[in-house]
């Protein structure tokens, strides 16, 4: 049994403040909200509708995903702090109109502790049931004042990461004439595609799915297609876009990587910690995952108070000096940049909480 108050999440600084446990039976909703920090204010995270093996297994991811939650918000810089939910259930048998709604009313009675969004089986269309029942819903469809999809922020992000990179490494902020390998071009991938391009780099892709090399081929019939992500790590590239899937960098792959930079989309880039000293360590800058990928919350938090792209994308634009902070606290005090990112996320934490115990009168 996952223990909530203890050890796996001491050292950390700032355990869950709040974990709860919600069961409709008649709708078969069993769900699991947890809170990880609101010092920066209400928690902000997906709802993730997922089979999960047991109860424990669904503790365990739902305490890891708020946790990173409260620190991908805080260097993202919102006001938001950090929170996910679980549904235990297969989403294509167990999602039914009740139990959306039976969620609904359980993220509902936090009072605005929690503010709940798409996350993996999750959809806008989902969004829009569970804000029958609740007002700290967002990441709703366009149709309902949502502001879609949240993919095109997240590459505009990323690139903003990579730019930043760029800077570090080769001392000038684009990717003209650099060679960039990109494994993944679904949403995220694609749109990356298209800002490298613009640029000026020079792209080389992977995906599993033969169509989505298509649509890229389709548009930028000059970029290159290699068949896997081993034969992209062992590419002659200048930096290395994980947009796939997580794990992308372990004690396997790091020691092939050719790349000088690694900056990706994909949530959970390292496959265990430690994996960021290896980079360190072969002088691989690598911007932190949770930090270039904000693009996507940016956008639904900006939809809470009603959507504005031109708002948003500003915001997501920061990530670019966010990044470039990263690099220069991780020089500064001989550490990873993943290890800074973390640092940086618990001072903004840590500062800006605190005011709280400023009495505001009345
Ligand atoms: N969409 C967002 O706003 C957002 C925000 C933050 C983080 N992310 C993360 O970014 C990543 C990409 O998100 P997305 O929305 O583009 O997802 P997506 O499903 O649209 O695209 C993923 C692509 O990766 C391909 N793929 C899967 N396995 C692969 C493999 N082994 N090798 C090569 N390609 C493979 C898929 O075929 C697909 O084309 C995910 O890890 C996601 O969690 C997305």
């Amino acid at each position: 049994m996952t223990n909530v108050f203890g050890a796996p999440h001491k050292g950390t600084g700032s355990p869950h403040e709040q974990v709860v446990f919600c069961q409709d039976e008649a709708s078969g909703l069993r769900a699991i909200i947890a809170i990880y920090s609101t010092a920066l204010g209400p928690a902000l995270g997906g709802t993730r509708f997922y089979p999960y093996a047991s109860e424990d297994e669904a503790l365990a991811d739902v305490l890891n995903l708020s946790k990173a939650m409260a620190y991908k918000n805080a260097l993202a810089g919102l006001d938001h702090g950090g929170g996910k939910a679980v549904i235990i259930g297969d989403p294509a048998t167990d999602k039914s109109e009740a139990l959306l709604r039976a969620y609904g009313r359980f993220v509902q009675s936090l009072g605005g502790r929690y503010y709940t969004a798409c996350d993996v089986g999750t959809y806008s269309e989902d969004m829009d049931v569970v804000a029958r029942e609740s007002r700290y819903v967002t990441g709703r469809t366009v149709a309902n004042g949502g502001a879609g999809d949240s993919s095109v922020l997240t590459a505009f992000g990323v690139f903003q990461g990579m730019r930043a990179a760029a800077e570090a490494t080769w001392g000038s902020p684009t990717l003209r004439g650099r060679r960039v390998g990109i494994e993944g071009v679904g949403k995220v991938g694609r749109r990356l595609v298209e800002h490298l391009r613009e640029d000026g780099a020079e792209v080389v892709i992977c995906d599993v799915d033969p169509a989505a090399i298509d649509r890229v081929r389709g548009r930028w019939p000059e970029v290159e297609v290699v068949a896997d992500r081993d034969a992209l790590i062992r590419a002659d590239l200048d930096v290395y876009s994980p947009c796939a899937l997580g794990g992308a960098l372990s004690d396997e792959t790091v020691p092939l990587l050719r790349a000088k930079v690694v900056c990706g989309a994909a949530n959970n880039q390292l496959a265990h910690p430690g994996v960021e000293k290896r980079l360190a360590d072969r002088g691989i800058l690598y911007a932190p995952d949770y930090v270039v990928n904000a693009g996507g919350v940016i956008q639904v938090a900006d939809e809470i108070t009603g959507f504005d792209f031109e708002r948003a994308k500003a915001k997501a634009a920061q990530i670019f000096d966010t990044t470039k902070r990263i690099f220069a606290l991780a020089a500064e005090e001989g550490v990873p940049p993943a290890v800074a990112a973390d640092r940086l996320a618990e001072r903004r934490m840590t500062a800006v909480g605190r005011l709280r115990g400023i009495w505001l009168g009345g």
